[in-house]
């Protein structure tokens, strides 16, 4: 057939990508317990990429699908590794590769109905499941995000609007105490980014010290709200977190909700990386509280395997969320609808990706429950790799493991000796762990948020490590 535009493929060359891409899905997966965690980048080969920056003439389907396969692939981290257990990213779920051709097919922009009808109402349908797991009210609006990150920055300018007034007329550009936000010292460093981002500055955001279990002190941020009060400046937010990245604790959300209502504070959760263990019927005691937020965020691309990108931010009080973000925009209204939602009022994008697709068809394709068993075995087998470290004369517990993140150390190691043995379980292919730093001690951290990790994987890596262990010994 021809080609009826220079951009589009012939009926034979479509056959010839779409036999292509499943024979590197294909590979790719089956290859994947034989893969290495980390590429040895070829250079050479990279640059080649800087060098011959475009080809004035294409080289075709089959010549695209070799440069993948041959420059773009070897040169990847493999984050579906099930010994990938350095962050907190999760590999991708089964179905994630078809639900982002079709949603790049479709090309929907996500912003307002009449361009994007099915796809405002799949993110409603993802948004209002989230809601529902956090227990929030039907009030509560959302939006999907580019990441926790980009969630916590967009809930905090959700509270400005909110509690600052005439802030969308006159900003912060007033002549008026600064405003204070405060979160843990063991909080993501996207709260200090947020604070900068959104002209708070980082010198009003208080780092408040944490009990023995790495979870915020009520009574050490109350006295300093009280002591900022007294200093005449302005108490304003408090960022709890839900899972802190560095051991998964989780700060007591109950205690802070009463006393941000006490305090007439906004109150987000930062749960990124813990939100959505509140799948799991036996995290709910722990987590109670989040349901009282403010704005709470959390990561589909963490725990519920979406692939990059898929954040999300929820608003109790969805009102609220409009109301920081709507703007008139006459060329772009249509008639009402029921059933629409124009996402462009609820964050600061307008042209915005399907990310609802990817999650949502994962949750049909799989359901629910696949989830949350999935979520609950990352969870057994952060307790097991933690027996396994108590069980080890040699190794000792950096943390108490309340999610999936397992912190510990060589006894007697240096940091130099911890770093080096982080490159040598990455080298041999063992697996990829990544270092931590709790209370001034520097040490190993696995974090398992990875549905592909078995226990063979845990019991492979901590036979290598009583190995190094002993190894020190003699
Ligand atoms: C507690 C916490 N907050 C925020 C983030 C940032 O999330 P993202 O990487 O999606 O921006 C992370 C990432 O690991 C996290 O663990």
């Amino acid at each position: 057939m021809l080609r009826m535009s220079e951009l589009v493929l012939t009926d034979e060359e479509r056959a010839r990508a779409g036999e292509r891409l499943v024979a590197l899905l294909d590979r790719y997966e089956r290859g994947l317990p034989e893969s290495r965690l980390l590429p040895e980048p070829d250079r050479d080969q990279l640059a080649t990429l800087l060098a011959d920056l475009v080809p004035e003439k294409g080289i075709g389907v089959d010549g695209l699908f070799d440069r993948l396969e041959n420059t773009i692939l070897p040169n990847s981290t493999t984050v579906a590794h099930p010994r990938f257990l350095a962050y907190v990213l999760g590999p991708p779920n089964g179905v994630a590769a078809y639900a982002e051709a079709v949603a790049a097919t479709i090309n929907q922009n996500c912003n307002f109905w009449q361009l994007s009808p099915a796809a405002s109402v799949v993110e409603r349908a993802v948004l209002e499941w989230l809601a529902s797991i956090v227990g929030f009210p039907a009030t509560a609006k959302g939006i999907l995000t580019g990441g926790g990150s980009l969630a916590t920055l967009q809930a905090l300018a959700t509270a400005l609007d909110d509690r600052v007034p005439g802030f969308r007329r006159t900003g912060l550009q007033r002549s008026a105490p600064p405003l204070v936000i405060y979160t843990s010292v063991e909080a993501h460093r996207s709260v200090d980014r947020a604070a900068a981002i959104l002209g708070i500055g980082v010198d009003h955001v208080r780092h408040i010290t944490v009990d023995d279990q790495n979870r915020m002190d009520v009574d050490a941020l109350t006295a300093v709200i009280d002591a900022d009060r007294e200093a005449g400046l302005r108490p304003w937010c408090v960022v709890a977190t839900c899972g802190t990245v560095a051991t998964g604790s989780v700060d007591p959300l109950d205690a802070i909700a009463d006393l941000c209502e006490e305090q007439d504070l906004w109150l987000h959760v930062d749960g990124a990386y813990g939100g959505l263990f509140l799948l799991c019927e036996e995290m709910r005691e722990l987590m109670r509280g989040a349901a009282r937020a403010d704005s709470i965020s959390m990561d589909p691309h963490k725990l519920l395997f979406a692939p990059l990108e898929a954040g999300c931010l929820l608003v109790r009080d969805g009102a609220k969320l409009r109301a920081a973000y709507a703007f008139d925009s006459s060329y772009l209204t249509v008639a009402e609808d029921p059933l629409m939602t124009d996402y462009m009022d609820y964050g600061p994008q307008l042209s915005r990706s399907f990310k609802a697709l990817k999650v949502w068809s994962a949750l049909q394709a799989f359901g629910v429950d696949s989830f949350r068993v999935a979520t609950r075995r990352t969870l057994e087998l952060a307790q097991h790799f933690a027996r396994g470290v108590e069980a080890t004369t040699g190794l000792t517990l950096l943390a108490p493991v309340t999610l999936t993140a397992v912190c510990f150390v060589v006894d007697d190691a240096s940091h130099s000796d911890h770093t080096k043995l982080l490159e040598t379980l990455a080298a041999e292919n063992t697996a990829l762990l990544g270092p931590v730093m709790i209370n001034g001690r520097h040490g190993i951290r696995a974090c398992i948020t990875n549905h592909r990790t078995t226990t063979e994987d845990i019991d492979l890596i901590l036979a290598r490590l009583r190995e190094v262990v002993a190894s020190r010994q003699r």
